[in-house]
């Protein structure tokens, strides 16, 4: 093996063309996802304060929002439901006139061709803000099951291109697998949360959809941060179960999971960019200490160099632009 001074390194790094030559990943707008907030009532425009850009809307301002995802050519759309009542049961996730099936029904109609995808979890809609029906002191697994197939029934039945359990109970895939099946949406795929872990980085969030826990926290469901090889048989299971598409949340502080994943599996790989990674990047940018632009290029691109095939990101707007312009 030829060793300096007859190998360069700096040879293929020269110009700007001969880096594009030798690139080996690329960031494209095919790759984003755009999660969305819809909540009820009309001209409702609410700014979600941890997370500048991201807003609570209602359906009516929703579709002004996705005429931008539209025009910019990002795939598809991630819906949250943030819905006026909850109750013990999260009834409102599997109602059909519930906030997320009314939402779907006019975005499909007024665009067609957009591929909306819908979170399938209760915590939006339960009172205690917990994934699943409680039991004592924690969620009991095997009734939650039936109520996220229905929820994730009601989706398809509104119009939803994809489901996405986030709840982290055993037996969800399956459960809705057998559902849509059964119900006449068997080419309904289904994007499952598979390694998602109890994690820090999903505060915004929950106070973007208020949906933080009322008590203790989610560690019975979702994972251990310590934890890796448990992703793989998180994600084996899924797969197994019937996921079409497999999911690492969050993603920056787990893109060793990523890698092992795609690895492993091979399957379509979705990571989830999550509020607290967005928050951090706003903060930063506002006060002037980083240049966001490229930050948050380089971090989207570090993930597809990890493995990741998808990417859910509350950029995903400004990222779309940007790319436009390189
Ligand atoms: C709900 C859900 C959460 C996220 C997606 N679906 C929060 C949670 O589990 O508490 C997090 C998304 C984000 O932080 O951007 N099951
Ligand atoms: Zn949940």
């Amino acid at each position: 093996m030829p060793v300096f001074p007859n190998i360069r390194h700096r040879r293929l790094r020269l110009n700007e063309r001969v880096r594009r030559l030798v690139r080996e990943n690329h960031l494209s707008v095919d790759d984003l996802i755009y999660p969305v907030f819809v909540t009820c009532g009309r001209g409702v425009r609410r700014e979600v304060p941890s997370m500048p850009g991201v807003y609570n809307l209602s359906v009516d301002l929703l579709l002004e929002e996705i005429k931008n995802v539209e025009e910019l050519g990002i795939p598809g759309i991630l819906v949250f439901g943030v819905p006026e009542e909850k109750d013990e049961a999260g009834a409102g996730a599997y109602d059909p006139d519930g906030i997320v099936q009314q939402a779907v029904r006019v975005v499909k109609k007024s665009f067609p061709d957009l591929l909306v995808i819908t979170d399938v979890c209760l915590c939006e809609y339960t009172s205690h803000g917990h994934c699943g029906l409680i039991k004592g002191h924690t969620v009991d697994n095997d009734p939650t099951l039936e109520l996220l197939a229905q929820t994730a029934l009601s989706h398809a039945r509104a119009g939803a291109d994809m489901v996405a359990p986030s709840d982290m109970m055993d037996g969800r895939v399956a459960a809705i697998r057998a559902k849509l099946d059964a119900e006449g949406y068997a080419d309904i795929p289904i994007m499952a949360y598979s390694a998602k872990y109890a994690s820090a980085y999903y505060g915004p969030f929950r106070e973007a959809a208020g949906s933080t826990p009322q008590f203790g926290d989610r560690k019975t469901y979702q994972m251990d941060p310590a934890n890796g090889d448990e992703a793989l048989r998180e994600t084996a299971q899924d797969i197994k179960e019937g996921a079409d598409i497999v999911m690492v949340k969050p993603a920056l502080a787990y893109m060793d999971i990523i890698r092992r994943i795609k690895e492993e599996f091979g399957y379509p790989l979705a990571a989830y960019n999550v509020s607290g990674e967005y928050a951090m990047v706003k903060a930063a940018a506002q006060l002037g200490w980083i240049d966001e632009r490229r930050i948050v290029l380089e971090t989207l691109t570090g993930l597809k160099r990890a493995g990741a095939d998808i990417i859910i990101t509350y950029h995903a707007l400004e990222v779309a632009r940007w790319l436009r312009e390189v």
